[in-house]
């Protein structure tokens, strides 16, 4: 058998020299590396230098004897394998030294071919438990692997659960819109066309946010980062929030300021993240009927190092449940009308830009987030 870099080493215990000299010579010839020891305290020492896989030991020995080595090697190292050396009548004492698991023992006088025999063994067995520790190390990343997997698979099924959930409400109002387009024409009362094509829009729009949603979670992607003008960046996003509350009795206050800010961020991500939270803060306005009149701010500051976003709305405000779940995956609290994604999107990518994400809300009263991003990127926080 090949003897590897790590069985090389052994350690030699005799108090005899010559039979330590013979033996020497013998396990060099065989390729080991030996080192001998007089005693059992040296034998010791070197045992804790040296760590060797092997040792062979003298059973019968003045002061400390084998067993009582092969006892400390095997309580400071149990992976040791230890040959004991008997003499003839030491049946009891190799007995002895079995019990305390040495791997073999070998009568004197030493022939080679009882010492290789030996040998043989220790090293079949160093390699067994070498293989064996594979094997556990690689079955137990396989056992992680595997409930990674099934914590996925189960993610994935309530995912998949909250999405036809919210594909089938929004088929529904695809129905709904189809029919009132339809029993318009049918009845030529084209007035009517106009909202049944309003809810297919609508219904349309909504699609697609959900679609992106689903595409921006199903795909981890780096930012793509650059460096961007905030005002006219802020400015693309107001836009897209004053068209949707074209027709909502909802007023909308750009408070931009005049500074021109510099920011390095990946800006159709950063989009996306603050109009989910514009989104939000327009549902509430819009199902608030407790105030006469609504309004959403959106602000933009700075300091040293960061942007600062600001949203306030005078819509419904968030009660103490709504608030501790709102970046909980698929949280909402508007039935078919929401999937959940938004704020938990948001959230992802405001931390993806080392930003953080506050938020202060009350009931019945009102919301405001603030969204903090450097403006030179941090690569590692
Ligand atoms: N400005 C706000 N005012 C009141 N409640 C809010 C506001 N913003 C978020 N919320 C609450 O947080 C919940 C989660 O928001 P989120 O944007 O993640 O999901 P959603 O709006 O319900 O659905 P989606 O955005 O996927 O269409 C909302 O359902 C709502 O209860
Ligand atoms: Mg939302």
């Amino acid at each position: 058998m090949a003897i590897s870099e790590y069985t090389k080493k052994i350690i030699l215990v005799d108090d005899e020299k010559d039979i330590r000299d013979v033996l020497e010579i013998t396990l060099a010839d065989m390729g080991y590396h030996v080192f001998a020891a007089g005693n059992g305290k040296q034998a010791l020492e070197l045992f804790r230098t040296e760590m060797p896989q092997i040792v062979i030991t003298d059973i019968k020995m003045p002061g400390m004897d084998g067993i009582e080595i092969l006892r400390n090697i095997k309580n400071e190292n149990p992976d040791t394998e230890v040959i004991m050396i008997t003499g003839h009548g030491d049946t009891d004492l190799a007995i002895k030294s079995l019990k305390y698991e040495a791997i073999d023992f070998i009568t004197k006088p030493i022939s080679d071919d009882a010492l290789e025999i030996a040998l043989k063994r220790a090293n079949e067995k160093i390699i067994t438990r070498r293989q064996l520790r594979k094997y556990t190390e690689s079955l137990e990343k396989l056992l992680r692997e595997k409930s990674e997997l099934q914590d996925h698979l189960s993610s994935l099924g309530i995912m998949i659960g909250s999405i036809s959930h919210g594909i089938k409400g929004l088929l529904t109002r695809l129905d709904g819109g189809v029919y009132l387009v339809e029993s318009a024409h049918t009845n030529k009362e084209y007035d009517d066309i106009g909202e049944g094509l309003d809810i297919l829009k609508e219904t349309v729009t909504r699609i697609k946010k959900m679609v992106l949603d689903i595409l921006y979670y199903a795909k981890e992607r780096d930012l793509k980062l650059e460096k961007v003008n905030v005002l006219q960046f802020a400015g693309d996003v107001a836009v897209v929030i004053e068209q949707k509350i074209d027709d909502q009795h909802i007023e909308f206050h750009r408070d931009f300021g005049q500074d021109n800010i510099e920011c390095e961020m990946d800006a159709e991500f950063f989009h996306s993240a603050l109009i989910n939270i514009l989104d939000n803060a327009i549902d509430a306005c819009t199902e608030d009927r407790s105030k006469a009149s609504h309004k959403i701010i959106f602000s933009i500051r700075q300091d040293n190092e960061n942007v600062i976003f600001e949203i306030h709305d005078n819509g419904i405000g968030m009660d103490t449940k709504t608030k501790e779940n709102i970046f909980n995956l698929f949280y909402s609290s508007k039935g078919s009308k929401g999937t959940g994604f938004g704020l938990f999107i948001s959230n992802d990518i405001i931390k993806q830009h080392r930003g953080t994400i506050n938020v202060n809300s009350v009931a019945e009263k009102g919301t405001y987030f603030n969204i903090k991003i450097p403006k030179q990127h941090i690569e590692n926080k």
